[in-house]
């Protein structure tokens, strides 16, 4: 447990991202041309991954207020439109959990700023006693959750689509979608409320076998289709198991970004199912689906079933914590870090390679990490002489899933887990 949660915090926040958003609006602190760009850039991205439709202005409708609200420093953050990857040199000398300012950002379309005093949690459907209705479901305001039992967790959450960019990088195979490197992926420390408490307090029955929140983030307009409100369902096992519906991130209210005033956290998998800014709950005695379990976020293509497996759980990856193409110098130790992660749980090994023809060997594991989301490494090289060089790095995990040299490809780029290529200069 953690201090408890400041109500006035929450709100200040959302102050002063009102009165931030508002001083954009008016032009402060942005040009003119800058807002061009970005509606420009967010339009070619759009038109490039089909993400989303290839409209200059956001679909709020408010042009010129920006899709992600945090300030996106270019040396912590890499912007694809609303979305933002995480640089992971900027990990360098951090400690186990990502700090917010560089906290990786994916929206679907943008961030909302909702009134934490006037949001509730609506649950309803077939799988709750009595049946509520979405239009008269089971109410849980903000003060309600916190007034509950809190627990904190600290959870990785990664984007199925991390790494795609290396599937056209290294295997020239382009596949749609916000081209991330590795940085779509974060561990933080999240706190709030087990969603089997409000489950339960909101009336589970033994009836229930899928759960689906819902964001309260403008509706997803992709091809000129409206999809609705972002939603994925989760069984009703993993529902109960491990979910949190937090409230705070690394010690502090939730920022809006990260779906403030209330998401949930879904240990394990993939970054999709931990929906932000959620708002109604459907609990149904029979299955449930959206386009995100049905059309996105399955594995489609050669070699994968007709209809596509659903993704639930990430794959092995590794990254350093350098700036690509970093410069190093030549004739000294230098000590390289980075880490290693897996959706199925703790890494057991890690190794590295600094040359195509100088095989692997093992990396030193943090040995505060043993068992944990994610495990920092290091390994010393002394770069022989000036020239490029390709540093590349491979874990396995506790069952045994390693990376192999090429990622196995799927029509929408998910679950990247090949050997990244790392290129420095050595100077
Ligand atoms: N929830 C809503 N309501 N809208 C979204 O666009 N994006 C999902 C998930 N939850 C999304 C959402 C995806 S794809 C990911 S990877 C994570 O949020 C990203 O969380 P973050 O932006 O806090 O890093």
């Amino acid at each position: 447990m953690t201090r408890s949660m400041s109500g006035d915090e929450a709100a200040h926040d959302t102050r002063r991202a009102r009165q931030w958003l508002a001083g954009r609006a008016r032009g402060e602190g942005v040009h003119r041309e800058q807002l061009i760009a970005l509606g420009t850039a967010m339009g070619a991205l759009a038109a490039a991954t089909g993400e989303a439709d290839p409209a200059p202005v956001p679909p709020s409708g408010r042009p010129g207020v920006p899709a992600i609200v945090k300030p996106l420093d270019p040396d912590l953050l890499t912007r694809y439109g609303a979305n933002a990857e995480m640089r992971w040199e900027a990990m360098f000398g951090q400690g186990y959990v990502v700090p917010t300012d560089r906290f990786f950002v994916r929206n679907h379309t943008r961030t909302p700023l909702l009134d934490r005093d006037t949001w509730r949690l609506r649950l309803f459907g077939t799988g709750l006693r009595g049946t509520p209705t979405r239009d008269d479901p089971v109410e849980f305001g903000y003060d309600d959750l916190t007034a509950m039992a809190a627990e904190e967790t600290t959870a990785l959450l990664e984007c199925a689509g991390n790494g795609r960019h290396h599937f056209a990088a290294q295997q020239g195979q382009p596949m749609p979608g916000v081209p991330w490197g590795l940085g779509a992926v974060g561990v933080a420390r999240w706190r709030g409320v087990r969603l089997s408490t409000v489950l339960r307090h909101a009336g589970l029955t033994d009836a229930a076998v899928d759960v689906m929140p819902e964001g309260l983030d403008p509706d997803y307009v992709t091809g000129g289709v409206n999809l609705g409100r972002v939603r994925r369902p989760l069984p009703i096992a993993k529902a109960l198991h491990d979910v949190l519906l937090a409230y705070e991130m690394n010690g502090r209210p939730l920022p809006v970004d990260h779906g403030f005033p209330v998401r949930l956290v879904v240990p394990g998998w993939i970054g999709i199912s931990s929906i932000k800014w959620v708002g109604p709950v459907e609990v149904s005695a029979t299955a449930l689906f959206s386009p995100w379990n049905t059309q996105f976020y399955r594995m489609f293509g050669p070699g994968h079933p007709a209809d596509g497996g659903p993704v639930t759980t990430q794959v092995v990856k590794s990254a350093f914590e350098l700036p690509w193409d970093a410069r190093l110098p030549a004739g000294v130790d230098v000590v390289l870090r980075g880490r290693s992660w897996s959706g199925n749980g703790p890494i057991r090994t890690v190794e590295i390679s600094t040359d195509d023809r100088d095989g692997w060997r093992p990396a030193t594991l943090d040995p505060r990490d043993e068992g944990s989301a994610w495990r920092r490494w290091t390994a010393v090289w002394r770069p022989p002489g000036p020239g490029r060089w390709t540093l590349r790095a491979r874990a396995t995990d506790v069952t045994g899933a390693g990376q192999p040299e090429r990622a196995e490809p799927n029509t929408l780029g998910y679950l990247f887990d090949g050997i990244v290529r790392h290129p420095v200069t050595v100077t």
